[in-house]
This record gives structure tokens, sequence and C-alpha cells, in this order.
């Protein structure tokens, strides 16, 4: 989708669509008025009529009857003034955008983001709801449903509006951010027999080359050399060969600290030999969801070209069972050292993370993140709502908290205390796989906690949020390419 802006009035603005933000308590809203009058007062009568309230996400689209240049209006509500946030904001452009396109209209004039006070923050979050909202994958549709998409959205200003900000450069930076959350859902959505480790690498080369950062792929026989046999462990089941991709964004000078981002990249989930019930096994292509926020983030912060260095580290297999695949009792040891006896092969996500976590801690990073679909625990206690956060450090995660608030992709925090380890004990290794039903997320965390060292480190885990099953306002079902903005916002307050 297009952005572009324009100073002028309402009344005379001639487009196929004008958006107009509305509220369920109070009709004083900005320009309401005036196109009231304009249109002879069928907002006033929607109102009246109950037709329309200004509920929030609720829609109604007007024939302006050649009554106002504008050839139609869509009404968005808002809901209550005074609970109005920037979230708000979003998810009414992404259901004025969903509106839309049911409605097969390509192109869009908005007063939405004018309808408070809020600036920039209410404008940012306006766009991120209509560029979200109208991503559609349909790719594989042979012949393409539901209808168009938006080709181009138009944002209204008045003179006023325009004094003292940077509008276009907003635009710019929003819309590059956007662009990296749709590159993550493509490659989310993507099925596992195309997506492979392999592919993954080709596509961490990609967008090296088109960003201008740099990519190392790791082959097996270096991992090898580097004792990565957990990770490895996994990849055995598999005809496909493991990958490591390390992606590198040197904004910030050679000395400058570095912030690691490790992102989980199973490419398929089958639970290998511990093998997952057939029942929703095909949503297990999206394990690598954190893989791919890794890399939409690397190109978001690529293009807003922060003022920081940032490494992406990707281990990419695909777990299966097979002649050769890993098994419970199995012990193999970790880049670290440390041996792990295997009880579930479906505990895989942290063999593969606990190697990459080990080997970030050769660039010295200054805070390490990991971002994973790593335990079905985590979706059990926060849903689709939020992601799972925990880690060792009191700055970053507090960071990350005000983070998920700002850019509306929520993070809630699950504690990491000592007693936790108890469940991870195995009596012939330094530590199991995978503890039992209890507590699940923690114990996947608290395995990982053990292979980062001192380093300043949290773990987020999008099992729940890397998949939308219902579709939400600007969150249409599917892949989500949750961590993306998380991690664009977390990397922005760096200083
Ligand atoms: N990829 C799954 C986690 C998952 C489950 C993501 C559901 C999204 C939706 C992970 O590899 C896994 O299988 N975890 C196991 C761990 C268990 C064996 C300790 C789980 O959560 O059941
Ligand atoms: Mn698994
Ligand atoms: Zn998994």
């Amino acid at each position: 989708m297009d952005f572009a802006h324009v100073v002028a009035d309402p009344l005379k603005h001639a487009c196929p669509v004008l958006v107009l933000g509305c509220y369920a308590d109070d009709f004083r809203g900005r320009f309401l008025a005036e196109l009231d009058e304009s249109l002879r007062g069928c907002i006033s009568s929607a109102y009246a009529q109950k037709e329309f309230v200004g509920e929030l996400n609720k829609t109604l689209l007007l024939n302006s009857c050649c009554l106002i240049p504008a050839e139609r209006l869509l009404l968005v509500g808002l809901g209550k003034r005074d609970e109005l946030t920037p979230d708000r904001f979003r998810q009414a452009a992404g259901s004025a955008a969903t509106a839309l396109r049911k409605s097969g209209i390509r192109e869009l004039s908005s007063l939405l983001h004018l309808a408070d006070e809020g600036g920039a923050e209410t404008l940012k979050a306006t766009v991120e709801g209509f560029a979200l909202g109208s991503y559609a994958f349909d790719q594989y549709k042979t012949s393409p449903e539901p209808g168009p998409v938006i080709e181009r959205a138009t944002l209204l200003f008045t003179e006023a509006d325009v004094r003292d900000s940077d509008i276009g450069r907003l635009l710019e930076e929003t819309t590059a951010i956007c662009a990296a959350v749709c590159f993550a859902r493509d490659l989310v959505f993507q099925p596992g027999n195309i997506v492979t480790p392999s592919y993954l690498a080709d596509k961490g080369r990609e967008i090296a080359a088109g960003c201008g950062i740099a990519c190392q792929v790791m082959e097996r026989e270096e991992m090898e050399q580097n004792g990565m046999h957990a990770l490895l462990a996994v990849a055995k089941g598999s005809h496909e060969p493991p990958k490591f991709i390390i992606l590198e964004y040197r904004g910030g000078g050679e000395n400058g600290a570095t912030t690691v981002l490790v992102g989980k990249g199973v490419t398929f989930d089958s639970g290998g030999i511990s093998l997952k019930p057939r029942e929703g096994m095909e949503k297990m292509k999206d394990d690598m969801g954190g893989a791919a926020a890794v890399m939409g983030t690397l190109m978001a912060v690529s293009a807003l070209k922060l003022p920081l260095n940032v490494v992406g580290l990707i281990p990419a297999v695909e777990n299966m069972p097979g002649g050769r695949a890993y098994k419970p009792g199995d012990i193999v040891r970790s880049m670290s050292g440390q041996t792990i006896e295997i009880v579930n092969t479906d505990a895989e996500g942290r063999m593969i993370l606990c190697d990459a976590l080990h080997f970030a801690q050769r660039y010295k990073p200054r805070v390490l993140l990991d971002i994973a679909t790593l335990t079905g625990a985590c979706v059990v206690a926060l849903g689709s709502f939020a992601t799972g956060l925990m880690g060792n450090d009191e700055g970053v995660k507090s960071a990350l908290k005000q983070a998920g608030e700002a850019c509306g992709e929520r993070v809630w925090e699950l504690p990491l205390w000592d007693e936790y380890g108890e469940l991870m004990e195995s009596d012939i290794a330094d530590m199991k796989n995978a503890g039992g039903a209890a507590a699940g997320s923690i114990s996947a965390g608290w395995f990982l906690h053990r292979f980062v060292g001192k380093t300043p480190w949290a773990h987020l885990d999008i099992a729940g949020t890397a998949w939308e099953d219902k579709g939400r306002p600007y969150r249409p079902k599917g892949a989500t390419g949750v961590g993306v903005r998380l991690l664009v916002e977390y990397l922005r307050g760096v200083k």
C-alpha cells in the first residue's frame, strides 16, 4: 500500500472514499458537523437510528450522492472518547481497511488520523492499521479472493496539522516497518515444502543484499567444528541440511555495543520421534516465526538506519522422525559443554536455541534477546493476546514491556525463580531437555537461561502470538509477523 499526504479541505476533496473516525459518546469529532451538514444529516441520522453509533471497529459505508466530491464516506468507530489509545487507532484503521477490501475499493483518503490531538503517535498507529489490516497472503489462490488490495491511501491534513511536523519522514519510517512485518508474515505463511532451512538461508542472503547488511551461512560441517551438537541432533532426522544464518547490521560503528537477536528457525516441527498428534500438525510450519521476526527486524533496522549494531542469528532446521533421528534417551553435548538428556524430541526449539545463545557470546553483546514459538504451554497461559517474557535483567525486561505497550504487541512476564531448575534435573546428564506438564513455558525459559552466562538476556515466547486463528482488526487470520514491531520499538529506545 502506498501512502501520500496532502493539505486539503475534506469538503472539496475528490476521492473514491473518505474514512472518518467517530466516537461512541461524542458527536463533536473534527469534521463531523461539516460533513454531516453537507450530507444533509445522514451521519446524525445513522446515529439516531442506531445503525452506527461509533462503537470500536464498527464501520458504515455511505454513498455521498454527489453532495460532496468524495464518492463515499466510511464511518469507523473509535469507541468512547476517554478510552482512546493509540492501539484503538490501529484497530479502527485495520477495520476500515478490511471493510473497504470487502467492498472492492482500491483507494482511500483518510481523516481518521485527525480524530484526536495525538499528532505523530496517532498518525503512526493509523498508518500501521491501514497497512497491516489490508494484508493478505493469496499467492496460492489461482483466482485471488476475496477481492482487490487497497493500493493507495491519501492522508488529509489541514495547514495547522502539517506545521512543525515531518509527516513525510514518519510515513516513510512507518511504511518501512510495516513492509518488514509483511515480509515476516509472508515467510511464516509459506508452507514447509517451500520454506526449508536452505530457503531461509537464501532469504537471508537476499535481504542482506537488498539492505546493505552482511550475511553469512554456516553449514553442517562448521557447526560440527564448533561443537553445536544440540542443534545438530535435531537436524539428524531430516533430509534437509541445517543452516545457521548470521545477519550483521553495523550502524553503530566499529566499537559500538552489539545487540544480538536469536530467532528459532524450525521450518517444520513434526515433533520428531516424539511425534505430534495429527490434529493441527499443519500449523507447525509456523515454527520459524522467530526467525522471520529477526529477519524482518534487521530489514527495518537497516531501512531506519538506526545508529546501533544488531546481529541476527538464526539456527534453522527441520524436526522430523527418521532412521537417523535423535531419540528419547540420547545424551548430547551442547556447544557450551553442558550435556543434555533428551526426554522429548518435540522439545527441539530449546536444543537449537541453546547453541545459538552460546555462540552469541562471541559478539560480547550488550543485550541478548531470543524470540521463539517455543511452548504450547505459553498458548495455554496467555492465548494469542500476549507474548511470554522471561529474562535475567530487569532493565531489558522493562524496556520490552514498555515497547510492547507502545506498539500494541504486548508481552507478559513469567518468573524464572531458581526452584524451577528442579524441573529440568537429569539423573545422568547436566539437564533434561523437557520437564513435565507443569510450568512448561518457564522450564523452557529456565533451560535457555543456562546458556547465556552473565549476558543481559530476555526470551520471548511467541507460540501464541505468531499465528492468529480468528482474525483481528489489524491482524488478519494467519501469520501475524509478531516480534518485528516489538523488537524495532525496543531497539529504537536503545541509547
Ligand atoms: N513448536 C512447539 C511449540 C508450539 C506449540 C508452538 C503450539 C505453537 C503452538 C515446540 O517445539 C514444542 O513442541 N514444544 C513442546 C515442549 C514439550 C515437549 C516440553 C510443547 O509445548 O508441547
Ligand atoms: Mn516441538
Ligand atoms: Zn517447535
